[in-house]
């Protein structure tokens, strides 16, 4: 069997560069004691690169205040924290279609509880307009919150027009910076942000079960879990003071180390330059599957707003299917189904059909790669017209 060709980056990215590998092996057998609780020396080590990834990660979403960015688990947790520490029944939320279950579903279990939740849509091409925010706002909007760039079908939102709304109205912009941080540049003070939440294991290379958010002076998140954070044991409640108002336990150092080792990485390499060779490798793809007679792209006509994902159905063969011949027959991983985005599937209509095939674009993805996976759709759409 061939080697295995990887275009399920958006779920994941895998592999990691061999730095992550043998940064994570090097620090967990070196340095993987509990940060910030005793004084001896590699526990001081150790809470040294928990403490210069925070600096690191700050400056790459241009914040000010390293304590002011919390290490948690992934996207799903820091986007629960903001969701129900910023929100109280009585409150209004804007969101979009566009977002993902990890805001959808902590949204919908607040609006059983008083909360009231508007949606705005996305248009043909997959964009929302930065316009329809301002006309949904009420006295009681208590947070915009948005995926920056869509996991479905890749288009990246104009988010500085979004935040410019916020800020002139004085409502909180809390971004969802999953599928966008490690692409393209996630700038806070640019798009008048207020919270952004990431995650590790995607496009910042780092492992699974490592992810935080950043919050802005000024903005308080409340309190919706306690525990240890390593001092001032004493006091009775969680502390106040960030980074740990927002951190729980002990911290994931493993996770961090590599998430440090994967965010060098890009740097080293260029955001840019990274970006770049995925879109690439994108157009390739797009047009590949353009020319192919059954099969249906969706949002992928102008890919200049655009990150790497791409969906697409072959007609008379239901996605899920597809996603097992390209499997088994061809030896390609790619994702299939309702992306847990099931908005973003009814907005396409493709809810119906199961939802649609995803290919998701690495950094070490290759044109051969991309050559293999257009010939399997085309065989795979031969076999559909049968
Ligand atoms: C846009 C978006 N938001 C949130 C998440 C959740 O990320 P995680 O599973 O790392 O918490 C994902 C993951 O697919 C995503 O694509």
């Amino acid at each position: 069997m061939s080697k295995l060709i990887y275009l399920d980056n958006g779920a994941t990215s895998f592999p990691k560069p061999p730095e992550v590998y043998d940064f994570m092996d090097h620090f967990y057998r070196n340095f993987g004691v509990n940060p910030g609780r005793s004084g001896y020396d590699l526990c001081v080590e150790t809470g040294e690169l928990v403490e210069n990834t925070r600096k690191m990660l700050t400056r790459f979403f241009n914040g000010a205040d390293p304590n002011r960015l919390c290490f948690g688990y992934n996207s799903t947790d820091a986007l629960n924290l903001i969701i129900f520490g910023m929100l109280k029944p009585g409150d209004h939320a804007v969101t979009t279609t566009l977002e993902h279950n990890s805001v959808l579903r902590p949204l919908y279990h607040l609006s059983r509880t008083g909360v009231e939740v508007d949606y705005v849509p996305f248009d043909k091409a997959g964009f929302v307009d930065p316009d329809d925010f301002p006309k949904r706002f009420k006295k009681n909007t208590k947070l915009v919150i948005i995926n920056h760039a869509s996991n479905v079908i890749g288009t990246i939102q104009p988010i500085r027009e979004i935040g410019m709304h916020c800020r002139e109205h004085g409502v909180p912009f809390a971004i969802d910076a999953s599928q966008s941080a490690g692409k393209i540049p996630v700038d806070i003070e640019d798009a008048f942000a207020d919270v952004v939440a990431f995650t590790g294991h995607k496009s910042l290379l780092g492992p699974t079960g490592i992810g935080g958010l950043y919050v802005r002076e000024g903005i308080e998140i409340r309190l919706t879990r306690a525990g240890g954070t390593g001092v001032r044991s004493a006091v009775r409640t969680h502390l106040e003071e960030y980074p740990y108002r927002l951190e729980f336990g002990t911290l994931n150092v493993l996770g961090v180390a590599g998430l440090h080792a994967g965010l060098k990485w890009i740097l080293h390499k260029g955001l840019e330059a990274v970006h770049r060779h995925e879109m690439t490798l994108t157009t390739k793809l797009r047009d590949g599957l353009k020319a192919i007679d059954r099969v249906t792209m969706y949002c992928q006509d102008d890919l200049a707003d655009h990150i790497s994902v791409l969906p697409f159905n072959v007609t008379g063969m239901e996605a899920m299917n597809v996603g097992t011949i390209l499997d088994v027959d061809h030896n390609i991983a790619c994702r299939t189904g309702l992306h847990c985005a099931p908005l973003v599937h009814e907005g396409l209509g493709t809810d119906k059909a199961h939802g649609a095939v995803r290919f998701g674009i690495g950094p070490f993805n290759t044109e051969e790669q991309i050559d293999a996976a257009i010939g399997g759709i085309k065989e795979i759409a031969e076999m559909a017209r049968k």
